[in-house]
């Protein structure tokens, strides 16, 4: 691996300013001296994510989430930090040559080479005469050879124990083959999960290949799909179909859509569509609605037309209000799927509906008007309860506003009524928020110790001066992680010569927990001067606690000595110890 220089890697971080690159991800909006946006690393909808454009670093002061362009990059899109650094150097129009990067050994290794052989072997079988039949399905549908290689689909063989048999030959232990989901141990030993079907790999957001789906093609009387149970790399809610592959096209696009199937998937993304994503068919979840936020500022769901769509729909659409996304509906016709719909109608009508969608309140209406006669007053009295209950959860004064108009139009009922309906209800929600807030931000009671070593780390990350006092004066500070940290920029100035904050994240870019270290040092928002007076009462508080601790060690020792002449040396050390720092 060629390893670049510190100065190298500083000149890719400047080729790029880091609001302009944040700006991709996430929508900022310029406040002060400062950038601000919804932090993408923890579960919020407020702009808590400030990003500076003179320091060239982002600090979230609500999660402590902190660093600069390369750090960002490898946060969001889970890569490393040479993938990271290639990625800003191309954005910058900078060339390097950063070779090849060696993996770092992972946990679950095991499983990975494992799927990565039945990849092979699936993605073989399905190339040879025994793929033909497979193939035509395939073909029937519009899949061709150019989707079949670029979505990795494979086929299992109708001989059940081929791939275990092959697995085997690998030397990889029977513990496993089972564990990886692909093989089972019956009455009859070791077998294939998986056989006659046509392999859809599953991969997770960095496009690894961690479980599988199998569907039938010729025979009708087994369940349609079968997928690879959970394991410690494959959890069906914490990932999405297509992810890695729609990533890019999303954050270009700006917008992101949802649909079940990864028939749907493949469909929309060969006709050109591929900012794609799917749910698998299972109950859309946190995690996901997260991944969501990542991609794109709108969200677009598209499931399936029938009523088991619209329902999840519905789910789908709550768990990312409450996360502060307000997403948009696409209904089918019909009972389709966007598979379906594309294949009957052609992309160009259903490009048309990605660009016309409903907003979701219209969605929810319309759903919560299903089964109710709105000319019985007590329907309609239901059916207004529910649409303001819906409607307390977004914040969005405008999609307020005309949902408001609507049902006022719908009831005969006057605004104002609405308004206040409305506002008894967000009263009963209040509460929650209010309450719940506090708790995350309360501050802790700390030692003096602790907040010694807090504001000279503070200081010492703003000013080389600092560096300079502490290395002369501080033997080592007692907090584990502190110590760590100053250690480390301790080490960056004296090797490099300067200290910039925004360098230093370069340099320990992979260590994730000094970066919460920093993270935590600077949300402590001391004021920006500092005093050598201020700073010398921070070293002296820390020179304090070792000389405390020194004392209790020989106070300690001194209990057990038995020898008279010995307790009197350690008493007079004590007495020393005591007298150097005026204690
Ligand atoms: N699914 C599953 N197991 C099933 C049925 C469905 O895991 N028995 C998941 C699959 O991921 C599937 C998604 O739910 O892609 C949506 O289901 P469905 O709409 O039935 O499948 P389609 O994608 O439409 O597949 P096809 O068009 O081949 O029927
Ligand atoms: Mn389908």
């Amino acid at each position: 691996m060629s390893k670049l220089s510190n100065e190298e890697i500083n000149n890719i971080r400047n080729s790029v300013n880091i609001v302009d690159v944040v700006s991709t991800y996430i929508p900022l909006t310029k406040r002060g001296k400062n950038h601000f946006g919804v932090c993408p690393f923890h579960d919020d909808r407020d702009p808590s994510l400030s990003v500076s454009s003179e320091k060239q670093i982002y600090t979230c002061f609500s999660c402590g989430a902190t660093g600069n362009i390369f750090t960002f990059i490898m946060d969001y899109d889970h890569v490393s930090f040479y993938e990271a650094l290639k990625k800003v150097a191309d954005i910058g129009g900078i060339a390097v040559d950063i070779g090849y990067t060696k993996p770092t050994v992972q946990k679950y290794g095991e499983l990975y080479d494992i799927y990565e052989t039945a990849q092979l072997f699936y993605q073989n079988n399905i190339n040879t005469e025994y793929g033909f039949s497979a193939k035509e399905y395939l073909n029937n549908r519009g899949i061709d050879e150019a989707i079949i290689k670029e979505f990795g689909i494979g086929l299992s063989l109708k001989d059940n124990e081929m791939l275990t048999k092959l697995l085997k030959k690998k030397k990889f232990s029977d513990e496993d083959l089972i564990k990886s989901g692909l093989v089972v141990n019956n009455n009859y030993g070791h077998n294939d999960i998986y056989y006659n079907r046509i392999m859809f790999p599953l991969t997770d957001i960095s496009g690894k290949i961690v479980g599988y789906s199998g569907r039938t093609f010729n025979n009708e009387d087994t369940s349609k799909y079968i997928n690879t149970k959970e394991t410690p790399i494959f959890k069906k809610g914490e990932l999405l179909y297509n992810y890695h592959r729609a990533k890019d096209e999303c954050r270009l696009k700006k917008q992101v859509i949802i649909m079940e199937g990864f028939m749907d998937i493949i469909r929309a993304h060969s006709n050109g569509v591929k900012n794609v994503v799917a749910t698998m068919g299972t109950a859309f979840t946190k995690n996901q609605a997260v991944l969501i936020k990542k991609l794109a500022p709108e969200v677009i769901i598209c499931f399936d037309g029938d009523n088991a769509g619209a329902r999840a729909t519905i789910a789908c659409s709550n768990e990312l209000i409450n996360i502060g996304i307000i997403p948009k509906i696409i209904r089918l016709e019909n009972n389709m799927d966007p598979d379906d719909y594309i294949k009957e109608y052609g992309i160009n009508r259903f490009q048309h509906k990605i660009d016309n969608p409903m907003n979701v309140m219209d969605f929810k209406i319309s759903y919560l008007k299903n089964n109710r006669n709105l000319d019985n007053d007590s329907d309609m009295a239901n059916y207004i309860n529910d649409v303001l209950s819906e409607l307390v959860q977004i914040e969005d004064d405008i999609l307020r506003e005309l949902t408001i108009k609507k049902v006022s139009e719908e009831s005969g009922l006057d605004i104002e009524i609405i308004k206040n309906q409305l506002a008894q209800k967000q009263d009963i929600k209040k509460p929650v928020t209010a309450i719940a807030k506090p708790i995350i931000n309360k501050p802790k009671i700390i030692d003096k110790y602790m907040m010694a070593q807090q504001n000279l780390l503070y200081y010492m990350l703003k000013s080389k001066e600092v560096i300079t006092v502490y290395n002369k004066k501080v033997s080592f500070m007692p907090t584990t992680r502190y110590r760590f940290l100053a250690q480390e920029i301790n080490y960056f100035y004296k090797e490099y010569k300067y200290f910039d904050l925004a360098d230093f994240f370069s340099f320990i870019a992979d260590k994730e927990d000094m970066l919460k270290t920093i993270g935590e040092i600077m949300n402590l928002n001391l004021k920006e001067e500092y005093t050598l007076e201020e700073i010398d009462e921070y070293v002296n508080a820390i020179k304090e606690f070792h000389v405390n601790n020194e004392c209790n060690r020989l106070v300690e020792q001194m209990k057990k000595e038995t020898d008279v002449m010995e307790k009197a040396k350690i008493a007079e050390k004590i007495r020393e110890l005591k007298v150097g720092t005026n204690l």
